[in-house]
């Protein structure tokens, strides 16, 4: 599991140009729900194309530690046998979700409301972060939640034995807690609405109606109103896993920094809740071209040619922010490489992700020569050009994947190279970035 092991230091060099395919891996919000909401059907879930990444892991091990079957046949194919909403028994020990808020979140949701006692923890990332933003709507089901000071793991939640429906307004823009909400709503009787001001990805939502619960979606001016009628039967499906559009997002990125670079990622999902990234790119003057529109997994996907140019810093409209929110980091890097100023604005959830994205970046970004101001919301980049980036420092990954990915490649693109602490969280998400990327060309190296 990340950060209970040894780390792993590594160095990118100056690379490329960058050429071929880049296959990415299966999503990883969509993996975890396959598993969960497969473990919630009666009977067996099929999945292809599963995440073997160690987040998805930790949920599929917490699965089993509530009496689902959960098989793995072969790479990415997977079975769940499940024992029905409601039908979760109480685990035998701990539950460690390792690095991941998506898998703990979701699964305090869906144990809120059947009567049962469980224990949460996580590494040493995942005990740093928010808990009550779940927690606190899970108590209006009846769920009690005892944690550390600021609400955080180790974390025990008692299950409501008689759980009343809930009608939710998220005071933060957030896809897990809508998530455990809703997952918490399955087992309460009558109809729990959750309402959210800005669009946040719509895996749930979309997932939850393909397993035959009763999910309705209404645009108002308060903003999406989603509705879901409790006590369903959810009938198990067969789940293809699409390709990850944040995971997708390395290999894009670091196409357009490294100079003559030319790459092909086939089937990147063009969400609407997911692709607020590949729209600002093509802001920013990204040469990238989006071929073959189609469905795959039940998402919208095309397939990107991506080739290295000239970028121009832009404003990135802050509406924007929860479609892209994972990929902030990555989009400072390019912003490093482009002629003139980024500035991110409405940005203070990255301060709580798997690190405080915002402090990582700028202090990674500043030690590799690259100019940044930052405030509580708000991230600016000062551009320096194609190849401009001094590079030659060692970045601090937090046990952040995302933080670890991004500075390897800006070491690809600047002038000396960039090392960072650990690469092991890297794992967490992205288990072949380092064979992917020396594939297309990268030198990435293990560092002394
Ligand atoms: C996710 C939601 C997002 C995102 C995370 C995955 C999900 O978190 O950052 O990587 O699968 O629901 P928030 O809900 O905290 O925004």
């Amino acid at each position: 599991m990340s950060g209970h092991g040894t780390a792993q230091p590594m160095t990118a060099r100056k690379s490329g140009p960058l050429t071929g395919r880049a296959e990415v891996p299966g999503d990883k919000s969509i993996s975890h729900r396959a598993l969960i909401f497969g473990a919630m059907a009666l009977g067996e879930t099929r999945i292809t194309g599963l995440l073997e990444g160690q987040d998805v892991l930790d949920t599929a091990r917490a699965m089993r530690a509530f009496g689902a079957e959960v098989t793995r046949h072969g790479a990415g194919t997977w079975s769940v046998h499940g024992v029905g909403v409601g039908g979760f028994g109480e685990p035998a020990d701990v539950i460690d979700c390792g690095n991941s808020g998506t898998g703990v979140r979701l699964i305090m949701g869906c144990m809120a409301t059947t009567a049962m006692t469980a224990t949460f923890t996580g590494d040493a990332s995942l005990r740093k972060r928010p808990m009550g933003r779940v927690t606190d709507p899970l108590s209006l089901f009846g769920a009690r939640a005892y944690g550390r000071s600021g609400g955080r793991l180790p974390m025990t939640v008692v299950g409501a034995a008689s759980p009343v429906p809930v009608r939710y307004a998220t005071p933060v823009a957030s896809a897990q807690v809508k998530s455990a909400v809703l997952l918490a709503g399955l087992n309460a009787p009558g109809e729990t609405a959750v309402i959210e001001r800005e669009a946040t990805r719509d895996h749930s939502e979309r997932m939850l109606a393909g397993f035959g619960a009763r999910v309705h979606v209404e645009k108002t001016a308060e903003g999406n109103v989603i509705t879901l009628t409790g006590q369903p039967e959810l009938r198990p499906q067969t789940v293809a896993v699409p390709r990850d559009p944040s995971s997708a997002a390395f290999p894009v990125c670091a196409a357009l920094v490294v100079a003559g670079s030319d790459i092909f990622v086939p089937g990147v999902s063009q969400n609407l809740t997911r692709n607020g990234l590949y729209l600002t790119l093509v802001d920013m003057g990204a040469d990238i071209m989006f071929e073959n529109p189609r469905e795959e997994g039940g998402e919208p996907v095309a397939d990107l040619r991506v080739r290295f140019g000239p970028l121009s810093g832009i404003e990135v409209p802050p509406e924007r922010a929860p479609s892209m929110i994972d990929e902030y980091p990555i989009l400072s890097v390019v912003a490093a490489f482009a002629e003139g100023t980024t500035v991110m604005r409405g940005v203070r959830e990255l301060r709580v992700k798997e690190s405080d994205r915002i402090d990582a970046m700028a202090r990674g970004l500043e030690a590799c020569g690259v100019r940044v101001e930052e405030d509580e919301d708000t991230l600016i980049v000062h551009g320096m050009g194609p190849g401009g980036v001094p590079g030659g420092a060692t970045a601090t990954t937090h046990l952040d994947h995302r933080i670890a990915m991004s500075f390897l490649i800006l070491g690809m693109a600047s002038k000396q190279p960039v090392s960072v602490d650990d690469a092991s969280p890297i794992n967490t998400s992205f288990p072949v970035f380092t064979p992917l990327m020396t594939r297309l060309g990268a030198h990435l190296e293990p560092a002394q």
